[in-house]
């Protein structure tokens, strides 16, 4: 098959949501409908269950397993599908933002009850940074929830973004009778505790029909009219166009755990998800049917095993075809290298492959060389951009609490934030090392990961900070001057960059208002001033 096909066929997503609306119900089956998995339990199993938050070597067992559901592939009507795991645990935000930089398309996962919650909020940010085109999926409809109307006005507001419903419920929870598909025209039928199959959906030529009031009884057959009349009037037509410019967001009713809805979303996701996309390099933009090969690293995966140090990188292809055995540039270390076993994952497996194409996701096993970012290319020098790290939010001094061990204390550090587990800064004054995380948990992770891959020993002490950010000036004498004077709130980052360390939100607004020259960033990507 040549290039332009094979990218043709691919549309590589992820689902976000806040924890608890339905991601892994909602994963579990489609994997059903593209046949990846046999029976229903299969990713539940893997999950990092909110309860585990205080069992941390559980989340590390739950880790190690969920490399398997890391990226889950699978073919649906001629389709390649794939769909990258996004942790649902909040410690791992940091995780989800990165999966993010490598998908072409998400989607949003909404609790019929709860509307828009913090962590919805948060990955919608990210999405639109990037201008991810966003599918919504309004989940649980089998129990009692917000007036549709309503919700869809929340979300709207709250999320700052444009929707347009493709199907339409009728009625809630008790006594939900299914949806209206509002561009096939036909009602699909919730029975519940039964599998959905096609004998339920029922085409209708006109909703004055008579027969849609016998099926779903006169007045919900009004209500639907009334519904349909509004939705017609307030909400603008369609445009595909325009959710690939990631300007409109289309919207899906159903109830993951009953296999309702799940269908029209599938087939509605792939008429309409973006195939991959373009993206941007410091050099020039780079599009998937470029003939070259590039690809970038958004992910490492330790290996479990504390005798095999070995981590999984998993690079997302961006252009031209992979091969195995043949030498790329890997552009930060400035060396050729080759892999004899890259792996493709497709229903839940791991299978070596000799090739790849852009959107495809494979696995290179790696022993240390890799940092997330990372950029591969056929030689050429240039940076994919848009993986930025974020500004921490949790901080802890680390102190060695074994002396000889310290160089295999710098070792893990080194290697484990390389891994994005967490950020290092180290003071200016006194070189002491700070950990700064999304979570609380990674510090737990941290400690042990050491202890157990390392034979390195620490310790944290209380450092009391709000945040780390980056900072740039045009001018230099001004920044060597802010530097100076702020010397005891310095730091660098493992790239050497000058890293202010704001003990409060007062503290940094200050000098934010002392300083107009020097500008503050709170992600790690930013254009040098
Ligand atoms: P998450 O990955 O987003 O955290 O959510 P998950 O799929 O684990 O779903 C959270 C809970 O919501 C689960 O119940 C799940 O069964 C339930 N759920 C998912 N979809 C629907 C739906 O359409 N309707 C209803 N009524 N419930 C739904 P749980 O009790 O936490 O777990 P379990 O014991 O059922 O596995």
């Amino acid at each position: 098959m040549a290039l332009k096909e094979e990218i043709e066929k691919r549309r590589t997503f992820g689902i976000i949501s806040h924890p608890d609306a339905g991601k892994t119900t909602l994963t579990e089956k489609l994997l059903l409908f593209g046949g990846a998995i046999q029976k229903a339990g299969a990713v539940k199993s893997n999950k990092i269950k909110k309860h585990a938050t205080s069992d941390f070597m559980e989340i590390e067992r739950q880790r190690g397993i969920s490399v398997a559901t890391s990226v889950m592939g699978f073919e649906y009507k001629g389709v390649k599908i794939n769909l990258l795991d996004t942790p649902g645990h909040e410690d791992f935000a940091e995780d989800t933002y990165r999966t993010l930089t490598a998908v072409d398309s998400v989607i949003m996962v909404i609790d019929c009850a709860k509307g828009v919650e913090p962590q919805t909020r948060k990955l919608l940010e990210v999405c639109r940074m990037r201008k991810t085109p966003v599918i919504v999926f309004i989940n649980k409809m089998d129990r009692e929830g917000k007036n549709p109307f309503d919700l869809l006005d929340e979300i709207e507001k709250e999320l700052r973004i444009d929707l347009r419903p493709l199907t339409w419920p009728i009625s809630i929870g008790k006594t939900f009778k299914g949806v209206y598909n509002l561009y096939e025209k036909s009602l699909i039928l919730f029975n519940q505790g039964e599998k959905q199959s096609t004998e339920n959906s029922i085409e209708i030529k006109d909703l004055s029909d008579g027969a849609i009031d016998e099926i779903i009884g006169e007045h919900f057959a009004n209500i639907l009219r009334h519904d349909v009349e509004l939705i017609e009037g307030v909400y603008s037509e369609f445009e595909i166009e325009d959710y690939l410019e990631a300007m409109i967001s289309p919207v899906f009713f159903g109830s993951a755990v009953n296999n309702f809805g799940v269908r029209e979303l599938l087939d509605g996701f792939i008429k309409i998800a973006p195939t991959p996309r373009s993206r941007e390099t410091d050099l020039k933009i780079i599009h998937p049917d470029d003939k070259n090969f590039t690809g970038f690293v958004f992910k490492i995966h330790a290996n479990l095993d504390p005798k095999h140090r070995d981590r999984i990188a998993f690079l997302r292809i961006c252009s031209g075809k992979f091969e195995r055995n043949k030498n790329y540039y890997h552009v930060r270390e400035n060396r050729t290298l080759k892999f004899s076993n890259p792996t493709a994952f497709m229903a839940q497996e791991k299978n070596v492959v000799d090739e790849a194409y852009p959107g495809d996701i494979i696995g290179l096993y790696d022993s240390g060389i890799f940092k997330i970012g990372d950029t591969l290319t056929e030689g050429e020098k240039m940076n994919f951009k848009g993986i930025p790290q974020f500004s921490p939010e949790l901080f802890k001094y680390v102190v060695n609490a074994d002396p000889l061990k310290t160089k295999q204390l710098n070792k893990g550090l080194e290697q484990l934030t390389d891994e994005g587990v967490a950020q290092l800064f180290t003071k200016k004054t006194d070189n002491r090392k700070v950990l700064g995380t999304v979570g609380a948990l990674q510090f737990e992770v941290i400690q042990h990961r050491l202890k157990s891959e390392y034979s390195a020993s620490c310790n944290f002490e209380h450092i009391s900070l709000f945040k780390a950010c980056w900072i740039s000036s045009k001018n230099k004498k001004k920044m060597e001057e802010f530097i100076f004077e702020k010397l005891h709130h310095m730091a660098t980052d493992k790239e050497g960059r000058p890293v202010f360390l704001a003990e409060s939100a007062w503290a940094l607004q200050m000098a934010q208002e002392k300083n107009p020259e020097i500008h503050f960033h709170f992600i790690s990507e930013f254009k040098e001033e």
